[in-house]
């Protein structure tokens, strides 16, 4: 007999994360034999740093096999504790501090707390496209805060404050940026928290996942140093980016008294705990040398800078400084192609793997986004090929 579920209807709610379809039929070319140059992935293209891949062999060795504590062993919420104090300035219980399997958990969590019918729930955009797709999920109205090319793809605050409405349960903000690789500087944080204080319904949630990458010495600008919501603001930070261990699935949040509890309730539902093998691995990186960091921070800035500059020399391309991140997001309104359509040709026809502007939402039109996690001479290569397809 044939199947007749039924599937909820958020089911039909739920998007995706293109980068991941982008990276399939990439590879599928590559296993043909074309020569593809990857400037599509969102993760760094660098080992986890030996001392913390020895960490998490060592656990397993030790015999740390079974459950921990939902919330996370304690040694690892004091490292994050810790590593909080160092970056952000900021004192924080470890009670406050959840282990989470990668940053991705924490943003589901916070809008499937605060996401119903009848909610709205404020979004960057173009911005990452989960946020978008989990709150369609949760029921809640998805609002999106434009953000702009000739704002550095920052946000005005006043603009973010004209949305809030009675119904507004949580802004999302996302500094430095995926995909733009924008930062919002702090005065217009200042800005926000000024006028968030006559909001106090309104919960904030940072995610703050790029904030070890900023360049030209700009120190990041968090939102955790604000008292005046730090008790209505959660805190999304983690491993994958900073020690390029994307595959470990590691994060961690700082949520307010009020929240912990049901955040903790929401693990001990899905996941149980995060590996614990993994956790261990996340001490070594939190409190071990930082120098691994560092040099991919180097090598980044290098990529940022040749990118940057081979960017704006592609006719009908023209493209903003990158402050943070690892990816340039050009405006390629200038090609007379549409997003989708230039990251289809770019694929097919020049072998060299990006993303759409359109799958980061729909102030994405007329961009497109360029990883930089690859080489130098492969980001160089990657040009050529693009500007030969254009001049066809
Ligand atoms: C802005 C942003 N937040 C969160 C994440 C999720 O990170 P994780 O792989 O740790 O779930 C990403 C990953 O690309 C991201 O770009």
């Amino acid at each position: 007999m044939t199947a007749h579920i039924t599937l909820a209807g958020r089911m039909s709610q739920l998007g995706t994360e293109s980068a991941f379809e982008v990276l399939a039929r990439a590879q599928a070319l590559a296993a043909q034999g074309k020569s593809i140059i990857n400037l599509g992935i969102g993760q760094p293209d660098f080992q986890t740093p030996p001392h913390v891949v020895e960490a998490g062999r060592k656990a397993l060795a030790d015999g740390h096999h079974g459950y921990t504590p939902a919330n996370g062993i304690p040694q690892l919420r004091e490292a994050v504790a810790a590593d909080i104090r160092k970056y952000r300035g900021v004192e924080v219980n470890p009670d406050n501090v959840l282990i989470v399997p990668g940053g991705k958990v924490t943003m589901f969590f916070a809008i499937l707390m605060f996401g119903e019918l009848g909610a709205e729930i404020m979004y960057p955009d173009p911005g990452f496209p989960i946020y978008a797709s989990a709150i369609n999920f949760s029921g809640a109205k998805p609002v999106p805060i434009p953000l702009l090319e000739d704002k550095g793809f920052s946000f005005a605050a006043e603009d973010v404050l004209s949305r809030i409405t009675p119904r507004t349960r949580l802004i999302i903000v996302n500094s430095p940026a995926n995909p733009t690789g924008g930062v919002v500087p702090k005065e217009e944080l200042d800005k926000l928290v000024q006028g968030l204080e006559r909001h106090p319904h309104v919960a904030i949630m940072s995610d703050e996942i790029y904030a070890r990458m900023t360049y030209d010495n700009q120190p990041h600008a968090s939102l955790l140093p604000y008292e005046s919501i730090r008790d209505r603001l959660i805190l999304l930070d983690g491993a994958s980016k900073t020690y390029a261990m994307t595959g470990w699935r590691l994060g961690w949040s700082v949520w307010p008294g009020s929240l912990i509890e049901q955040a903790t309730r929401l693990c001990i539902n899905d996941h149980s705990c995060v590996n614990a093998a993994t956790q261990w691995a996340g001490v070594a990186a939190l409190t071990g040398p930082q120098d691994s960091v560092d040099v991919m921070m180097r090598a980044f800035d290098e990529r940022r800078k040749a990118i940057l500059q081979e960017l704006n020399g592609i006719p009908g391309f023209r493209c903003q400084r990158p402050a943070g991140a690892f990816y340039a997001f050009p405006n390629i309104a200038g090609t007379g192609k549409s997003s989708r359509e230039l990251q289809d040709l770019m694929l097919s026809e020049a072998g060299v793997a990006t993303v759409s502007g359109t799958s980061f939402g729909a102030y994405g039109e007329g961009f497109i986004r360029f990883s930089y996690a690859n080489s130098v001479d492969n980001i160089r290569e990657a040009m050529r090929r693009i500007r030969k397809l254009l001049a066809q």
